[in-house]
């Protein structure tokens, strides 16, 4: 198995890519702690991994639950900072409190869960173990979706962090990459969806999903079971190379010129 006496800790961990990401982590071996703000997360259900409470945008929060990582195994080979959350607004419709509440749970809880993991990130490197950081930006970091503006805005934001941690903690033997995904179906985008972020035009809900999955190269949407085959792969010995690195997994969705298929 791929990642067998790892130890694994998951922001978002019962969401629906990091609830994906904590089941494939435990059939590969791995000790995983499936991080979130509530024991239901977004799917209203409990899930794989050892559940630990915490708010990642709260440095007291966060902090207490690496704590507890610490004390009972001194060290941690992956972090997954893969909560988020998303506002379905333009600019002009979001508050102050919107955005910076969009910042705080992707911008800052990257960032604050990332610097209280890197000692334990490190005792795992020094002791010639695996060490990897696996963010969560979008292809929304890239290109935009139409009414997301803030969200977009934060993906950027992890995208240049990601580099910049790729950079400062290489050297240690920490890997540090983001994982890009397009558009995965899970509670997230069932809420884009019915807040009709996308500017549907009428459609009714079944024709606008039927709309987006027919504009991907492999007509359809990714499963989170996707983003968890990348993000093992990313987080496994086989991956020791790969750092500072943004990788979109988006079913071709950003490789076509739309504009062809109008
Ligand atoms: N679903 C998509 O289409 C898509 C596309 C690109 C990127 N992403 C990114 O993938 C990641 C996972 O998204 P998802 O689709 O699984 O979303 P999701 O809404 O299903 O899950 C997100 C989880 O994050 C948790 N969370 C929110 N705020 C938190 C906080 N302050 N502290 C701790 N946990 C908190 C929620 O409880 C939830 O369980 C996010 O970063 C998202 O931006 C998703």
């Amino acid at each position: 198995m791929k990642l067998d006496g790892k130890v694994a800790f998951v922001t978002g961990g019962r969401g629906g890519i990091g609830r994906a990401i904590c089941e494939r982590f435990e059939r590969e071996g791995a000790s995983v702690y499936a991080a979130d703000l509530t024991k239901t997360g977004s799917l209203g259900s409990g899930g794989p991994g050892r559940f630990v409470q915490l708010d990642v945008s709260e440095d007291a929060s966060v902090k207490a639950a690496l704590d507890l990582v610490a004390k009972e195994n001194g060290r941690l080979n992956i972090l997954v900072n893969a909560a988020g959350i998303e506002i379905e607004k333009t600019i002009e419709e979001t508050s102050l409190q919107e955005w910076n509440n969009c910042f705080a749970v992707n911008v800052t809880g990257t960032f604050l869960t990332s610097k209280h993991a890197l000692a334990l990130l490190r005792k795992a490197a020094e002791a010639e173990d695996s060490a990897s950081i696996i963010n969560f930006g979008s292809y929304d970091g890239f290109i935009a979706d139409p009414g997301l503006a803030a969200y977009c805005a934060t993906k950027g934001a992890v995208h240049a962090l990601t580099r910049a941690m790729a950079c400062d903690h290489g050297p240690e033997g920490i890997r540090v990459n983001a994982v890009c995904p397009g558009y995965v179906d899970t509670p997230m985008l069932q809420s884009f969806f019915s807040g009709d972020g996308s500017g549907g035009g009428g459609k009714t809900m079944d024709q606008l999903q039927q709309a987006v999955r027919d504009v991907h190269p492999m007509r359809r949407y990714g499963t989170p079971e996707d983003i968890a085959n990348l993000v093992n792969w990313l987080a496994s010995d086989e991956a020791r190379y790969a750092s500072g690195q943004l990788w979109v997994l988006d079913g071709g969705l950003s490789a076509q010129v739309q504009q062809m298929r109008l």
